[in-house]
């Protein structure tokens, strides 16, 4: 059995991180269940809300890593600088592959570069508008995971796949679960075959999660969580979310 995990990516929000812990201690009061349940904060409110979560059962993750253990990257947090204060990081964000440039072979460099630094990653795959309608999300999935998995090893035990199709991200129109259910069984298919233990990896559903929307993820067949943006940012919202997948 996969045990279910809902993470909320809370993107550049909130505003201060005064607000980050005020959040965080909400998240954790009103957290009582079985699924697991983490935070991605902003990395500068890392410190204070790991601090503010500590002896909670929610865990903190950073919202990317880079891909080179130290030097001169200007402006880039390191995986060894997590250490202590974070278990685990989203990579590969659609967010980040478009602001920052990430593409295929940096996302699976920093796939590698965090799991050897001992940290769980929720590596994010999905296709955009424009490839849902020509009908190449299969083929999206397939060029996006293959290219990460190949390298992974024995760390697999702690790689979570997020399906988050681009369109459903922010737009208030989630897929239907039955195409999150598709992307989760491609994605497990390409597992498979590049020679991971496909049922053991969790696959999450991302994009438009909310307390209404919810439901039909929770039900839907290969997938094991979710991962919320919006709707992680109101504590009691983001509990209604964790509630349905338990
Ligand atoms: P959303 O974002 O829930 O606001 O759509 C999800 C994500 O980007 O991880």
């Amino acid at each position: 059995m996969r045990e279910r995990l809902v993470v909320g990516n809370w993107k550049m929000n909130p505003p201060t991180i005064a607000d980050a812990v005020s959040l965080a201690r909400a998240v954790a009061r009103a957290h009582h269940g079985a699924v697991s349940v983490a935070v991605a904060p902003p990395f500068v409110a890392i410190p204070a809300v790991a601090d503010a979560l500590a002896g909670s059962d929610i865990a903190v993750y950073a919202q990317d890593v880079h891909w080179e253990e130290r030097g001169a990257y200007t402006s880039q947090i390191a995986a060894s600088m997590l250490r202590g204060l974070a278990v685990g990081s989203i990579v590969g964000h659609s967010e980040v592959r478009r602001d920052l440039g990430d593409d295929d072979g940096r996302v699976a460099k920093k796939v590698l570069r965090a799991l050897a630094a001992d940290l769980r990653v929720v590596l994010c795959v999905g296709e955009s508008e424009d490839e849902f309608e020509h009908d190449e999300t299969d083929a999206v999935l397939e060029r996006q995971v293959r290219a990460v998995v190949r390298s992974v090893g024995s760390s697999q035990g702690r790689l979570i796949i997020a399906y988050e199709p681009i369109w459903a991200i922010g737009t208030g129109r989630p897929a239907t679960a039955e195409h999150a259910a598709k992307a989760a069984a491609k994605i497990r298919n390409v597992l498979r075959d590049e020679g991971l233990a496909a049922e053991d990896i969790r696959v999450l559903y991302g994009g438009s999660v909310s307390s209404i929307t919810v439901g039909d993820f929770a039900g839907a067949r290969g997938i094991d969580g979710a991962l919320v943006g919006g709707a992680s940012l109101k504590a009691d919202e983001f509990a209604a979310i964790v509630h349905a997948f338990g």
